[in-house]
């Protein structure tokens, strides 16, 4: 495992282009897997998450091909043909909970593997909607692995407690294939990705807002290109943001408007961010977004905005540190339940290097302005959001911190450095 050591008081200047989305890229995998027909993904991301799904639906038989790193072409007749019964997700929560959805309605067995993160992390989620359905799921204390038997499902009305892009998704695919109608309904709009990818497949799907229906859909295939990753865009938003001089465009990022929580926050602490151009393509906003060096004030961040940035929040923190004025975050408990807790994690490693943060049961509490000392070791708790956050703050330590087993960032970002020292 690699250490890194981010290069302290150096200003950003110029223009980068975003890599795929990773929510994106799984979605158009697995959909195109299930469409009856030829397809292909253009600027599909290369991150090892995204490949956990590629390889699990080879695992099912399905004809996938990559032309380049980022190029996919999946030739599919919408069924599988298991070559190999356990399927492993890897650290990847969104492969394995949207596979679970895919899985129980059909006519074979299979068990859900991951690594050890993903074993410990919550799939009553999941579970219990999806025997509500009719699947026949086992697993331990409810985690992976998961067993999922051959099933036939009917449609059910579901009233979320948790606002969930991934258990949305994971019902809506169960229901593609169900008995009747699936109705779906969370708290607060979590990203709404695989919807727009379901309708732009034709499937028979409707939404407005929390709610969703969709009855039994065979899919169509699609020529579908992959905007950039506004979660990974977050990192080069923050940096520019709290090193001074700093001026970056950034290219290709995803503007869909379940995602955009960070831009409303650092719009409302006075950051300068400026979105200058905008398209739709394969049924979602993308634009390029300028972010420049920016003296900011404290905030509140709760409620509805928390599914549009959940990913960013530990970047977020670190923004929080630079801001004068105490910024609270509340009704992010889910955030205990990612790859790490991240709570834990992003307080205990920020208090490190000299912020003045404090952990909550739902979120956390910075107090800013603090200047960052650095001059220590951090740990990355196997997190590549973790892993990048420390980076960011690493940029405007007083002294250099030394980041252990950076290579976490590979799961969504393997481009990450690359593109830092390109503004550098
Ligand atoms: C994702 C949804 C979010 C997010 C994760 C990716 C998705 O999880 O944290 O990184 O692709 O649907 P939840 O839906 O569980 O909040």
């Amino acid at each position: 495992m690699k250490n890194v050591i981010p290069v302290i008081n150096h200003k950003l200047k110029g223009t980068i282009t975003i890599p795929a989305d990773k929510s994106i890229s799984h979605r158009a995998i697995m959909f195109a897997s299930l469409a009856n027909g030829k397809s292909v993904i253009r600027n599909c991301s290369n991150a090892k998450d995204p490949n956990s799904t590629l390889s699990v639906c080879r695992a099912l038989g399905v004809e996938i091909q990559k032309t380049d790193e980022s190029t996919i072409i999946i030739n599919s007749n919408g069924k599988f043909h298991p070559v190999q019964n356990i399927l492993d997700c890897g650290n990847s929560g969104t492969t394995m909970r949207l596979m679970c959805g895919i899985l129980s309605g059909q006519p074979f067995n299979s068990t859900l593997v991951g690594d050890e993160s993903l074993s410990k992390r919550p799939m009553k989620r999941v579970i219990d909607p999806l025997s509500l359905m009719g699947a026949k799921i086992f697993a331990v204390n409810n985690c992976a692995p998961i067993q999922i038997n051959a099933g036939k499902l009917t449609g059910i009305k579901y009233s979320s407690k948790i606002s969930s892009a991934q258990v949305k998704s994971c019902m809506l695919l169960a229901g593609l294939q169900a008995d009747g109608e699936t109705v779906y309904k969370e708290p607060f709009l979590s990203r709404n990705h695989t919807e727009l990818m379901l309708k732009y497949m034709n499937a028979d799907i409707e939404y407005d807002g929390v709610l969703t229906k969709v009855r039994p859909s065979v899919l169509e295939p699609r020529e579908i290109a992959v905007v950039g990753d506004i979660s990974s865009a977050a990192f080069f938003m923050v940096a520019a943001t709290i090193v001074p001089d700093s001026d970056i465009v950034i290219k290709n990022v995803g503007l869909n408007h379940t995602r955009t929580g960070i831009l409303e926050v650092l719009t409302k602490m006075g950051g300068n961010v400026e979105i200058l151009d905008e398209n739709i393509v394969s049924g979602e906003l993308v634009g390029d977004v300028r972010v420049r060096y920016s003296e900011l004030n404290a905030c509140t961040i709760e409620g509805e905005i928390i599914p549009k940035l959940i990913d960013e929040l530990p970047v977020i923190a670190v923004l929080a540190t630079q801001a004068k004025g105490t910024t609270v975050i509340k009704n992010a408990e889910d955030l205990r339940n990612k790859e790490t807790d991240r709570i834990s994690a992003i307080v205990n490693e920020l208090k490190k290097i000299g912020a003045d943060i404090t952990a909550t049961p739902d979120g956390f509490v910075i107090n800013g302005r603090t200047p960052l000392n650095g001059g220590v070791e951090v740990a990355t708790y196997h997190d590549h959001r973790l892993a990048m956050s420390l980076y960011v703050a690493g940029l405007i330590c007083k002294k250099e911190i030394l980041i252990k087993d950076f290579d976490w960032v590979d799961i969504s970002f393997p481009e990450f450095e690359a593109l830092m020292s390109c503004l550098l």
